[in-house]
């Protein structure tokens, strides 16, 4: 490549890209005052009107559920998730609203699964679980296993910010080989988790290991950021892969 090449290629801009081409949103964190997420029914309906002017049709909300700091239950969660449809509906907001979790991997959560509870899923019972972000987790295999078992379909949330995996983005391969999917997180792309989360998402991207893209919005600033963003590269490159939000 010329130098006047190298020029050129910096100067070209590109167009933010349609966010109605993903569609549904599954992973984000909207129902209010029960996880690290929305505080209010408000910032929610500010947060869904902006999903909605976006493009977005759907939005899977997935509060988490993680032992000993957040005590959520499918009643906490879809009572929360009454309220949300009631108020989005009064404000004449389009937008659907579902409601699933985020499950942290630990081994409260393999005590359920083996106690038979009934876990909260979203499309073809998937289930958005997440790992450790310290500590590389023990036991994986047997989480898939149990999963799987019980006719649940894993998603590993934001596989790109899992430091301990960054030598290895191959272990993204190997989750799929397991049968888990792989979420991507959206501000992964414009640096949001620092710039070593931007290579690794870039590098997924680019091996065609990613099938589910998420915002993980938690409050507003998420959604101004992503926006933002929207004209970058990878952006781009992402819509070209075989994306399965739309089936949601
Ligand atoms: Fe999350």
């Amino acid at each position: 490549m010329g130098f006047l090449d190298r020029f050129k290629k910096k100067d070209v801009t590109l167009d933010p890209i349609d966010f109605s081409l993903i569609g549904v949103d599954m992973h984000s964190h909207l129902i209010p005052g029960i996880d690290d997420g929305s505080k209010s029914l408000e910032q929610t309906l500010v947060m869904l009107a902006k999903f909605e002017s976006l493009g977005y049709k759907k939005v899977i909300t997935t509060p988490h559920i993680m032992s000993d700091v957040y005590h959520n239950t499918p009643d906490i969660i879809l009572g929360g998730l009454e309220q949300v449809r009631n108020a989005a509906n009064d404000l004449g907001l389009s937008i659907s609203v579902e409601a699933a979790a985020e499950y942290y991997f630990d081994e409260t959560l393999l005590a359920r699964l083996q106690a038979n509870e009934e876990l909260l899923t979203f499309g073809n019972k998937n289930v958005l679980f997440e790992l450790s972000f310290h500590a590389v987790p023990d036991r994986v295999e047997q989480l898939i296993f149990e999963l799987k078992t019980r006719g649940y379909q894993p998603i590993l949330a934001h596989f790109e910010r899992y430091l301990y995996y960054h030598s290895n983005p191959q272990k993204a391969s190997w989750f799929r080989d397991q049968g888990v999917w792989i979420q991507l997180n959206l501000n992964s792309l414009g640096g949001h988790y620092g710039p070593e989360v931007q290579r690794q998402a870039e590098k997924i991207i680019d091996h065609g290991w990613v099938d589910f893209v998420g915002t993980d919005c938690h409050r507003i600033e998420h959604l101004m950021i992503l926006e933002k963003n929207a004209t970058k590269k990878y952006f781009h490159k992402l819509l070209e892969l075989n994306l399965q939000n739309k089936s949601l």
